[in-house]
């Protein structure tokens, strides 16, 4: 690709064509440039020519919605105001709490095993186990948000029905958080000064779930396979968390968890670096390629966080602090943990999920001297109590009068707990 240039044509999935950005300055300047380059898909000319139809594999990671990640200008600015706003009101000592709680309560259901899947029952259970308490949302919800999500990123035959079943249960979310508000990022979203309708929530709480979930987990998940597989973070991994910033910073630059996104489309026809660009044809942004790109002046990587992992402009990242914070935290518990760790397989064998947009391990597979457990094995998910109302950001959750929305119990009786990590693993290993 570096030979045809900073722009190269790329087939997302079956018939539908981008023009993709490698370059590192290049991307810097469309991601920058929101009057040429917009986030709002309703501009996407094959879409509206029937060229690309709507039950497109990668319909539901590009398609509009009225979320601040498909609008623009002052639309876009009232919409992240609401967004980043509530973000900023999660304390980060409550948050650092939550993830050591999941951590712990996770790394307990595997460490007698002396072997586990890192992937399947750690990094991908954790990112939603946190998410749901940061943002005082029930577990129940939590787990099908979770698995319509994940058919979401990958992208394949099942993204279509996986995004309605996400939408049904985002309704069913935003209706029980109306009438059972609490102090957490929701409802701090629905009593914004920014009044957001309902539809509109369900768009937002779409985005914060999908990039909450599977960008998180890929970056958990892609350092410790870094910090596990290259030599030169052995012997330095019980050292406190000098080696995890290493590790990350790298991941961030290399292998960056949304490989390929954030998509534009030109509102004019356009020249960039010699490549015309057709109004309303989808531009993708190669944040692996560009943070990696030979031009590009610098190539320090420790310590330097101008790489493009949040994106930049406008639509960058509004929870990086968190984002960095949740994986540091599950990296540096699982190592106080189980310092012996190691991969069960060469780190050239492990495999990646497809899909045309994140950088996502299939398995990570590891073993360590199995650890005692002195727990009591059926005790409840800490500080939750099954079937009880979801508990808050920053403290207990006040219960509303108004209980005509409970909150809801799919498949079993319990809200969330055991039964959801259970489940959640049961269902990562028969995919
Ligand atoms: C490692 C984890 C994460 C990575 C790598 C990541 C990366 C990104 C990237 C690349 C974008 C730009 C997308 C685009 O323009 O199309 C973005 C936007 C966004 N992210 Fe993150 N993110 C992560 C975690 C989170 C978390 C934990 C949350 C919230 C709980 C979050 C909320 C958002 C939101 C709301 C936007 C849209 C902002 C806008 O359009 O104005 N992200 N993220």
């Amino acid at each position: 690709m570096r030979r045809l240039g900073t722009v190269v044509p790329v087939e997302l999935a079956p018939g539908v064509d981008a023009s993709m950005v490698i370059g590192y300055e290049t991307a810097l300047r469309v991601l920058r440039d929101p009057g040429t380059f917009s986030k709002d898909p309703r501009r996407w000319r094959a879409l509206a020519e029937g060229t690309v139809g709507p039950d497109s594999p990668v319909m539901p990671m590009m398609e509009y919605r009225p979320s601040c990640m498909f609008t623009e200008g002052e639309e876009h600015r009232r919409r992240r105001a609401v967004v980043e706003d509530s973000l900023s009101r999660v304390d980060p000592i409550a948050l650092r709490g939550y993830v050591e709680d999941t951590a712990d309560t996770l790394i307990d259901r595997f460490q007698e095993a002396g072997e586990a899947d890192l992937l399947g029952q750690y990094a991908a259970a954790l990112p939603l186990l946190v998410l749901t308490r940061m943002i005082g949302c029930p577990a129940a919800y939590g787990e099908r948000l979770f698995i319509a999500m994940t058919a979401i990123f990958e992208a394949g035959s099942d993204a279509k029905r996986a995004h309605g079943e996400a939408l049904q249960c985002l309704n069913e979310l935003v209706a029980f958080k109306r009438a059972n508000p609490g102090p957490d990022v929701i409802s701090w979203m629905m009593a914004h000064p920014v009044a957001v309708t309902d539809e509109e929530l369900v768009h937002e709480l779409s985005v914060l779930f999908g990039a909450g979930t599977e960008p998180e987990q890929n970056l958990i998940a892609n350092a410790l396979r870094l910090l596990l597989s290259d030599d030169r973070f052995a012997g330095r991994l019980s050292g406190g968390s000098l080696p995890i910033d290493d590790a990350l910073d790298e991941v961030l630059w290399k292998d960056p968890p949304m490989a390929n996104y954030c998509v534009h489309f030109p509102v004019h026809d356009v020249v960039l670096d010699g490549v015309r660009l057709r109004k309303g044809d989808p531009v993708i942004i190669s944040m692996a390629a560009a943070n990696n790109d030979p031009a590009q002046s610098s190539h320090q990587i420790v310590g330097n966080r101008a790489h493009l992992a949040w994106s930049a402009g406008p639509h960058v990242c509004p929870a990086q602090g968190s984002a960095r914070l949740i994986a540091t935290v599950a990296i540096e518990k699982l190592l106080d943990r189980l310092p012996d760790v190691e991969l069960a397989v060469p780190g050239a064998e492990l495999k990646w999920r497809p899909g045309p947009f994140h950088r996502a391990l299939a398995a990570l597979p590891v073993h360590f001297p199995p650890v005692q457990d002195l727990k009591d094995e059926n005790s409840v998910w800490p500080g939750e109590i099954p079937g009880d109302s979801p508990r808050s950001t920053v403290g207990p959750a006040p219960r509303s009068s108004a209980t005509e929305v409970v909150a809801p119990s799919p498949g079993t009786p319990e809200s969330g707990g055991w039964s959801l990590w259970n489940r959640l693993v049961g269902r990562w290993r028969s995919r």
